[in-house]
């Protein structure tokens, strides 16, 4: 087997993984890096990311305003030096970003325009219309293409981490083109995958996210860290999960039951401004209370049977009507188009069918501050690590930001590692890649009792998922889960494909997809039963309080032959100790 040889390997083309190979580029242009993506990348998920990236960059903001909305946000679960290090990098990222050729939307003046965003007290959310994620992944994909020392591998999917003596020193891949194995080796290996939303049923996540990297990890033995805190997003499409952005409700956007009623105000959110009230421009109202208080009020609402029964659920609805068709125009047409095309309305003239649907994992590979993981030549960032910065609660717009800081960071601390690494065990890697050449072709290609589909396995993860581990939890439901996901795991071995090709063999991809999302699934519902207490997005029917006392602890589940093992890590206090979230009238 021919031996594919770099001195940093990054797997995943999102935006963590660009911003970590430009940030190679310009460490040390001598260093070779190898960018694996299973897709081209930009089609990788950041492209769809909408409303913004927070940075403090107004004379009325400041870096200790911004860390501290982030870890109130976080009920004071981020570790408080990542979010230090966070901020302060962050305006500097988006002013490198503005360099490269982002076109940041602009205020009258000419300067940034930032709009309120939920969670934060200030307007710090930098914008571009509201197809944010695709300027930046454009701007990060074209300056990458200036480094000559950097090599693609689009469409290659990582199966394996080739772990030697104790040390990661590459990935085995699947070329999709020809369905051999490769070995590609690494002096230093960056996880940069994203997330794993496809583990539930109604996700904004694109059908990419299947928890690639977590899983890779978590196979090698590294633990997965908090993966018990999921943010479901407020405002998804029913049916299609599609985002419709926070910022159409910094924009003004409010949210209404059934009966027409604009539910937030019974929930300790603020008070209902009024969107037209000039004393108040930025139109910062409840709706731009956090994601997890917005959806618990949902689902608070349902109980009471103020919510509309629809055909994928219940749901209510958006209303951006009075904020006028030519700022929907100017700064939500994306949210315009997405409606025409996908729900067969005029946003600017009907109301928006919207449901809480799950968004983002604020658990991932457990990191440092600088992405690396307890494995030598591991790291990770972007949504797939866990640093931790978004605790039991992800601000919006904090993510993409923390890509661009965590992407650089981690790329400086890998090229420290792979520049004092020993030489890699060449033979004995290419043989893991052999061995995971045969393991594919006779877990998948040989004829299996054929009781179990991909789309049936699947179909019954994410329900159980959302029905014991969504928005409320309890030890009933997610025993049930735990059960459930046992189950289906065990399920794997009757599952035959009919595709046996091995060129660009989707099928294939779909079944090594799924074995990533269980062990994601499970990894998640084990450290969501063991946490007894509610925190964020955590939320205990029968442990309702948070119990700092207990849990102001970083969860760490383990990989092991039974269940996993979960165990408990102390959260990094600096400056702000555990105090009360207060978004309403309190
Ligand atoms: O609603 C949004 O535009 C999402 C932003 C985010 O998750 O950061």
């Amino acid at each position: 087997m021919e031996l594919l040889q770099h001195d940093i390997l990054i797997v995943g083309g999102g935006g963590a993984g660009l911003r970590a190979a430009i940030a190679i580029g310009e460490e040390n242009p001598n260093l070779s890096v190898g960018v694996i993506s299973k897709i081209y990348p930009m089609r990788s998920h950041t492209v769809s990311a909408e409303g913004g990236a927070a940075a403090v960059i107004k004379s009325n903001d400041s870096l200790d305003d911004h860390a501290y909305d982030t870890i109130s946000g976080s009920d004071w679960l981020a570790d408080q030096d990542a979010v230090e290090a966070f901020v302060k990098e962050a305006p500097e990222e988006m002013v490198q970003l503005e360099h490269w050729g982002c076109p940041w939307s602009r205020e009258p003046d000419g300067s940034v325009a930032v709009r309120p965003f939920g969670g934060m007290k200030t307007e710090r959310t930098w914008y571009a219309a509201d197809k944010t994620g695709f300027h930046m992944l454009h701007t990060l994909f074209q300056t990458a293409l200036k480094y000559n020392n950097i090599t693609r591998y689009d469409e290659w999917f990582a199966t394996k981490l080739l772990v030697h003596d104790g040390r990661c020193q590459g990935v085995a891949a699947l070329e999709l083109r020809t369905g051999q194995i490769r070995a590609i080796a690494g002096k230093g290996t960056i996880l940069c995958t994203g997330g794993a939303g496809r583990i539930f049923p109604f996700t904004t996540n694109a059908a990419v996210k299947t928890g690639d990297g977590m899983a890779l990890a978590y196979r090698a033995g590294v633990p997965l860290k908090d993966m018990e805190f999921v943010q479901y997003h407020p405002t998804g499409l029913p049916g299609t999960g599609i985002l419709i952005t926070e910022a159409s409700r910094s924009e003004g956007g409010i949210l209404i039951n059934k009966d027409g009623y604009r539910y937030l105000q019974d929930y300790d959110l603020g008070e209902p401004l009024d969107v037209h009230d000039p004393r108040h421009p930025q139109k910062r109202t409840m709706e731009l209370g956090p994601r997890d208080r917005l959806s618990q009020a949902f689902e608070k609402e349902r109980q009471k049977g103020r919510t509309i029964k629809g055909e994928f659920g219940d749901y209510v609805h958006l209303d951006i009507r009075h904020t006028g068709e030519k700022n929907i125009e100017k700064k939500l047409p994306f949210v315009r188009e997405l409606c025409r095309n996908y729900v067969g309305l005029d946003p600017v003239h009907e109301l928006i069918p919207v449901r809480p649907v799950v968004h983002y994992m604020m658990g991932g590979v457990h990191t440092n501050i600088e992405g690396e993981t307890p494995l030598p030549g591991l790291f990770a960032a972007g949504e797939c690590a866990c640093v931790s910065i978004n605790g039991a609660n992800r601000l919006g717009s904090n993510s993409l930001t923390e890509l661009l800081v965590f992407g650089a960071r981690v790329a400086r601390a890998a090229v420290r590692f792979g520049v004092q690494a020993g030489d890699l065990a060449t033979e004995k890697i290419i043989a893991q890649a052999q061995q995971e050449q045969r393991r594919i072709r006779e877990r998948f290609f040989q004829p299996g009792s054929g009781q179990e589909t991909i789309a049936g396995l699947r179909a019954d993860m994410t329900h159980t998922m959302e029905s014991g581990a969504g928005i409320y939890r309890s030890e009933e439901s997610l025993r049930a889960t735990c059960d459930r996901i046992r189950e289906i795991k065990g399920r794997l071995g009757g599952l035959e494909l009919a595709d046996h090709s091995l060129t660009f063999n989707t099928e294939l991809t779909a079944a090594l997809e799924l074995e990533y999302t269980l062990e994601v699934a499970e990894a998640l519902a084990h450290s969501a039963l063991a946490r007894t207490e509610s925190r964020g997005s955590h939320q205990r029917t029968d442990y309702p309080e948070r119990d700092d006392e207990r849990f102001l602890k970083h969860s760490l589940a383990y990989r092991t032959d039974g269940d996993p093992r979960i165990e408990y890590l102390d959260v990094v206090i600096t400056r702000w100790p555990p105090g009360e979230r207060v978004y309403g009238s309190k």
